[in-house]
């Protein structure tokens, strides 16, 4: 018999008799292994910490206490407010609760939360900028509770919004979900950007590339780094206890920016809106769990 008519195809069933395509199965096996094969083999090869328990229960509590912020943040805001109310809620809230702001001091960041309004993408520094009517902007936390790092964010309305405001809130948001859907063990990581990226342009949108998930928990920015564009099939595999942020930066208009003089704030080069949804998620054997779930 020729060697050829033994090779099994990646969409055909796996030999091992488990009902899944082989591509989903054994195909994978030298990466799907026991718990303690993995944590070396994933450290050693992608320098990516896996999570385990206690870890788990550690950022889940940072991301309940990042949501109760964002909470707090979502309660506040109306025309009028500043950027820089929208830090101290945040800066002391998180202070009160026994935490850390992880942005404050970050690479030099002067304030303890990101506040990103209408064209500026991300990043953006608290400070005199006045809300008015019909902005959108983006409130992005971090605390550190414990030692553990959750880092999430969500884009509010400020008043009423008009029709572009509605239309790229409600698209970054499908982004996150379409990006969450994908995780699961045996998917890769291109999985994720490729669902985010098919959607977003078939809404007209476009995908920002300079800026990226990351792996998160033990540190601020961890590896692996999560593009959100890119092809399915690509990239690492996905194994339990992998943790890390899905947050998609989508434009109304095209994908290009600045950075500002300041050094941190991106704004979209043709002045168009931006927004962005942030959950940190992990890995679990059957799928994924938000350990900063809000509904999108
Ligand atoms: N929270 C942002 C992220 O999602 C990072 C902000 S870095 C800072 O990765 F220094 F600006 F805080
Ligand atoms: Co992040
Ligand atoms: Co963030």
């Amino acid at each position: 018999m020729k060697h050829r008519a033994l090779k099994v195809r990646r969409n055909d069933p796996c030999p091992c008799g488990s009902g899944l395509k082989y591509k989903k199965c054994c195909m994978n096996r030298e990466t799907i292994l026991d718990a303690g094969q993995n944590r070396d083999l994933y450290y050693r090869k992608y320098n990516i910490r896996l999570k385990d328990e206690k870890d788990i229960e550690g950022i889940r509590r940072a991301g309940r206490l990042a949501l109760r912020t964002l909470d707090l943040v979502g309660s506040h805001i109306r025309p009028g407010i500043t950027t820089e109310e929208i830090n101290t809620l945040v800066h002391e809230f998180t202070i009160q609760h026994g935490a850390i702001p992880a942005p404050l001091h970050y690479r030099g960041f002067p304030k303890s939360v990101c506040v990103s309004v209408n064209e500026v993408i991300c990043h953006g520094i608290p400070g005199d900028r006045i809300l008015k009517d019909g902005d959108i902007v983006n409130v992005d936390v971090t605390p550190i509770l414990k030692g553990y790092y959750a880092d999430t964010n969500m884009t509010f309305f400020v008043g009423t919004p008009g029709p572009d405001a509605k239309k790229i809130v409600a698209v970054a948001a499908q982004c996150l979900k379409k990006g969450m859907s994908m995780v699961r063990p045996g998917n890769r990581i291109g999985d994720i950007g490729w669902a985010i990226q098919i959607y977003a342009e078939s809404q007209g949108c476009s995908v920002v590339r300079e800026f990226v998930g990351h792996g998160v928990g033990l540190e601020f920015h961890e590896p692996p780094q999560l593009p959100h564009y890119g092809r399915k099939g690509d990239g690492i595999l996905l194994i339990p206890g992998m943790v890390f942020t899905i947050e998609p930066m989508i434009n109304l208009g095209r994908k290009e920016l600045n950075v500002l003089s300041d050094n941190w704030t991106a704004v979209t080069r043709d002045g168009s809106l931006s927004a962005q949804f942030e959950q940190t998620i992990l890995v679990t054997k059957t799928g994924f769990e938000s350990l900063t779930p809000f509904d999108l």
